[in-house]
């Protein structure tokens, strides 16, 4: 039985997703000690830019392959052997520019263009995955940016609804608000997010370890 994490925030030192995941997995590892893990960092070791437009040339290329084509689709079949071969899936992000992080976007690009992964094919029918995400401001409904995180709802879109996904999402909000004087009032609502994120993290890991254990 295994775990795969996947981290895209581009801070390794005070890193919330990054935080809130180690929760979801020391959890899922804790209910299931012989388990392996498996992690890719996509903020040390980004998916390279062009890969995705090699992947998919290659794609229609048959045996005219280039070099680089070639190299991009070996990559998106170890990206897509990565995450076939887990049970459970951690998915670590920030809301940056109110939107997707951009090396998550290579990532689930060039992912796509694996035939594992094209529209349809549902590859992760069975599988759980949380969908960890820091955000530096407050996005509640009723809240002035209500709406405008325009990450979650795409990655929800991806994992759940395209690939088949049983999807977790858990998260942290306000993360700015520490260090931000502007909102300084919002320090007690952060640190409230914050606990919940990774209240919500622990009975995630336990509950995938569990489910995967129940399974065995
Ligand atoms: C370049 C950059 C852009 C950001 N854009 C937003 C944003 O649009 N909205 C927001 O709420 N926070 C934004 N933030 C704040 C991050 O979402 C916040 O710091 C979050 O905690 C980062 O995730 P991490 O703690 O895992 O590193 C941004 C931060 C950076 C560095």
């Amino acid at each position: 039985m295994s775990l795969f994490r996947v981290d895209s925030s581009i801070r390794q030192e005070g890193s919330v997703s990054r935080a809130v995941a180690d929760t979801v997995t020391a959890n899922w590892q804790a209910a299931h000690p012989t388990g392996e893990i498996a992690r890719r960092d996509l903020a040390t070791t980004p998916v390279p830019t062009d890969a995705w437009t090699d992947s998919i040339a290659g794609n229609y290329a048959g045996d005219a392959r280039t070099p680089a084509q070639q190299q991009a689709k070996d990559l998106a079949t170890e990206l897509a052997d990565e995450l076939v071969a887990a049970e459970s899936i951690v998915i670590g992000t920030s809301l940056y520019n109110f939107g997707v992080s951009q090396h998550l976007k290579s990532w689930i690009d060039l992912l796509l263009t694996d035939p594992r992964f094209a529209p349809g094919q549902r590859p992760l029918t069975g599988k759980t995955v949380a969908l960890v995400i820091a955000r530096g401001g407050g996005y509640g409904p009723g809240t002035p940016r209500d709406g405008w995180d325009h990450a979650t709802p795409w990655l929800v879109r991806i994992f759940q609804d395209v690939l088949g996904a049983e999807l977790t999402t858990v998260a942290a909000e306000l993360t700015l608000a520490e260090v931000t004087p502007a909102m300084a009032e919002l320090v007690p609502l952060a640190k409230q997010s914050q606990a919940a994120a990774h209240e919500l993290a622990a009975t995630t890991g336990k509950a995938f370890a569990t489910r995967q254990t129940a399974s065995v």
